[in-house]
């Protein structure tokens, strides 16, 4: 994946710089800030007379082109709305708007100027970070099975960013960390999302995870196989692969951030490769998405890696319970019972609710870990996205606390959540007569009864769920999203005391 630098440099007379793009972020008004008045004059008036005639109000997210003057190729003006009171949700809209132009655009490199904008507003760091996010997330294009000629590679390469009086320079340099290291993060997790099921297998994971550890500080891998998963009793994740002549893979992610001693943070992710249903086969209608079905892992990825670009003081463990779930003369059928790794036995009675299946034993496993909170992040289920649709990931929880910070932290990354319930007479609908549990419920809130399943194998700690089904990736144009890796990150960051 190439990448884009994005820097902090004060640059004191913009207009006078050499670059391709000049971006002046600009708030909602009809005259020209006092600030940019020698700008102006560089650029012959044009930014004066653009605003003069209303060609451009300034509104949050708008943007137009000028021709530039000297060195100054061309200008972008960026409209930031009312910049004294900047919620995230208008910094999010304000640099979607900048990074899909200016990336969009022919520029090699740019500059972008806060001088235009009121000093010392409040929430100008969380401007920086979401401008370094965006910027980063537009940069990505998936390439990995397409030739050059039908997608060149992005023109951009470097964005300096000065921000004048109004942040200082450490502040505006942690800020394009914490964005850049969450862009490449959720990047990372939507080329994985993205790479079709042929290619992106259990075993592909695996590799791709010692791939990271690699490249990446304070990070080891160890990955358990199938032998090693039977040994422990693993058998409803098993069940899950049985169908399939590709290998289930355990993996295992440590990211070491402080003491060795202290205890982790645990990062769960779902990771089927590819969801046919089993012998439940789904419809063929869209069939191609549920290469999407490992997205939970994909974000578990995308989290440990931007924890270790921003150096986070804390240990994460992060385990990826992959498998393919296929049909076949082998495969498991409505009906089987397998005995789960906590000892538990569970009916299956659909073999395509399979994610709570393989994350049911992942969940059992992290508790030799002795984790300070465990959150699973899995594309669970198709009744989520009846509930909530693209906006919001479900969440669930056992523990009121770790659901507030969970809704908190997607709030202020703009990254939302919303709970549910996972009540005692909803865990009724998953009784069985053959079996501890059945893997389904019986009676609607299919996303509630499946977090009610996984509920009952994380009953030894704090535990969250995420349901991503409607926001790890979107139908059309078809690709991962990132999500919920700027929520993870958000999370992860203030349990680190970084925020
Ligand atoms: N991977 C699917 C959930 C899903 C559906 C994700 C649509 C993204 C888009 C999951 O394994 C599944 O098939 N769930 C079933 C559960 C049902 C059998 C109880 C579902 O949602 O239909
Ligand atoms: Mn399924
Ligand atoms: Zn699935």
């Amino acid at each position: 994946m190439a990448n884009l630098s994005i820097t902090v440099r004060n640059v004191s007379a913009p207009e006078q710089a050499k670059t391709q793009a000049l971006i002046v972020l600009l708030p909602e008004r009809k005259t020209l800030p006092k600030s940019l008045k020698t700008l102006d004059v560089a650029l012959d008036g044009t930014v004066a007379t653009t605003l003069k005639l209303g060609d451009f109000t300034g509104s949050a997210g708008s943007h137009r082109w000028l021709p530039g003057r000297g060195n100054v190729q061309r200008v972008l003006l960026i409209g930031c709305g009312d910049a004294s009171k900047m919620s995230v949700a208008t910094a999010k809209k304000i640099s979607e708007g900048l990074a899909k132009t200016l990336v969009g655009s022919a520029a090699v490199d740019a500059l972008i100027s806060f001088s235009g904008l009121p000093p010392k507003i409040g929430s100008i760091s969380q401007l920086i970070e979401q401008i370094s996010l965006q910027l980063s997330l537009a940069h990505y294009q998936y390439s990995h099975t397409l030739n050059q000629r039908k997608k060149p590679p992005r023109p951009l390469k470097r964005v300096t960013i000065s921000t004048g009086d109004s942040c200082s320079v450490g502040d505006a340099r942690r800020a394009v960390l914490a964005g850049t290291a969450t862009g490449q993060g959720a990047n990372l997790t939507r080329e994985l999302v993205n790479l079709p099921g042929n290619i992106c297998t259990p075993k592909y994971l695996a590799g791709e995870a010692r791939r990271l550890a690699r490249k990446t500080k304070n990070l080891s891998v160890s990955v358990l196989d199938e032998r090693k998963m039977a040994d422990l009793g693993m058998h409803s994740l098993l069940s899950v692969g049985n169908g399939s002549d590709q290998q289930s893979q355990l993996i295992v992610m440590k990211y070491q951030g402080t003491a060795a001693k202290a205890r982790p943070y645990c990062l769960v992710g779902k990771g089927i490769t590819f969801d046919t249903g089993g012998i439940s086969l789904k419809p063929g209608a869209k069939m191609d998405e549920m290469k999407f079905d490992m997205g939970g892992a994909g974000s578990v990825f995308g989290a440990l890696y931007a924890a270790s670009l921003m150096s986070l003081p804390i240990n994460i463990v992060g385990v990826i319970a992959a498998a393919e779930n296929m049909p076949s003369g082998r495969a498991t059928k409505p009906g089987d019972v397998v005995t789960s790794m906590s000892g538990k036995t569970i009916e299956i009675l659909n073999t395509d609710a399979e994610g709570r299946l393989v994350l049911c034993d992942a969940l059992t496993y992290v508790e030799r870990f002795s984790p300070v909170e465990v959150v699973d992040i899995a594309t669970l289920t198709g009744a989520i996205i009846v509930a909530l649709g693209q906006e919001a990931t479900g969440i669930f929880s056992n523990d009121d606390q770790l659901a507030e910070s969970l809704l908190a932290a997607g709030d202020r990354s703009y990254d939302r959540g919303w709970r549910f319930p996972i009540w005692e007479e909803y865990h009724r609908q998953l009784d069985s007569q053959f079996a501890d549990l059945a893997n389904i419920g019986t009676g609607g809130a299919g996303s509630i009864t499946a977090a009610c399943f996984l509920s009952q194998f994380a009953q030894n700690y704090k535990w969250a769920h995420l349901d991503i089904a409607g926001t790890a990736f979107r139908g059309a144009p078809k690709g991962g999203t990132g999500r919920p890796v700027p929520l993870l990150m958000q999370y992860l960051r203030e349990r680190a005391g970084k925020l």
